[in-house]
């Protein structure tokens, strides 16, 4: 249930969750250990914009370029996945439903029948939607639709001047949800990095001087009250 007097209150949040390399190597430590507090961070977030009234958050966890770092560092995240996926049935209580955004076919699957469970499981929940973008890539998404709507084309489902942005937004792995009012960037860097392309439209940046590992929920009340601050034109004046 929203309620509306919350700070969240319908709010769709992206975040990247970005400089947990940095804050490892700042201390001396290995990059795994920066990600292990990155995902302490991002359980912390998740339930707190639960707290807040937020209506949809979706964290950059993966991405489709980031097969290309070192065996051990992909190795690590995908194990703090794998952990997270156990640790997410207890959403039950918080009314949290899960989704989770990217291409699956490449990860483990024990992982991917996790996904669908806990999907599955909290379809019916009403409360936040909390998605978590694994081996995600906005362009991927685009062109993943792009097949999806060529393929009921082919099957004559579909004739293609009635593709249309509507029917580009449904066939997205985001579909039905709220685009993003805001994205949030911590660790000073200004980019997407492919992250939700398509849905970034009109989506206000946001970023912070400060690492991921690093991030508090004071930081998000902070974020927040710097969106509230921003005026939203949508290509009007
Ligand atoms: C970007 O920081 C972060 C990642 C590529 C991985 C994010 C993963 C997690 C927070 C944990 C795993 C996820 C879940 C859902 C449990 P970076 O390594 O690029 O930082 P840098 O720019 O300082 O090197």
């Amino acid at each position: 249930m929203q309620n509306e007097t919350l700070p969240g209150s319908g709010l769709s949040i992206g975040i990247i969750m970005d400089g947990n390399g940095r804050w490892a190597k700042k201390r001396g430590l290995p990059r795994t250990m920066g990600h292990k507090k990155g995902a302490e961070v991002f359980m912390d977030i998740g339930r707190y914009c639960s707290d807040i009234g937020v209506e949809s958050v979706f964290f950059y966890a993966f991405s489709t370029e980031n097969w290309i770092r070192p065996a051990d560092e992909v190795s690590g995240i995908m194990r703090l996945f794998g952990e997270y996926l156990i640790k997410a049935f207890d959403y039950k209580k918080d009314n949290i439903r899960l989704k989770f955004l990217g291409d699956r076919s490449r990860l483990p699957a024990e992982y991917q029948a996790r996904m669908q469970e806990l999907e599955e499981g909290s379809a019916d929940r009403t409360g936040m939607t909390l998605n978590i973008c694994m081996n995600y890539g906005g362009r991927d998404e685009i062109a993943h639709a792009a097949r999806t709507l060529a393929a009921k084309v082919q099957a004559g489902e579909l004739r293609p001047e009635e593709i249309d942005v509507e029917r580009m937004s449904g066939a997205m792995y985001t579909a039905g949800q709220k685009d993003p009012d805001f994205i949030l960037r911590p660790s000073g860097e200004k980019r997407l990095s492919n992250f939700m392309l398509w849905q970034a439209a009109y989506s206000e940046l946001i970023e912070l001087d400060k690492l991921w590992p690093d991030f508090t929920r004071a930081d998000l009340d902070a974020a927040i009250a710097e969106f509230n601050r921003r005026s939203r034109r949508f290509g009007g004046v």
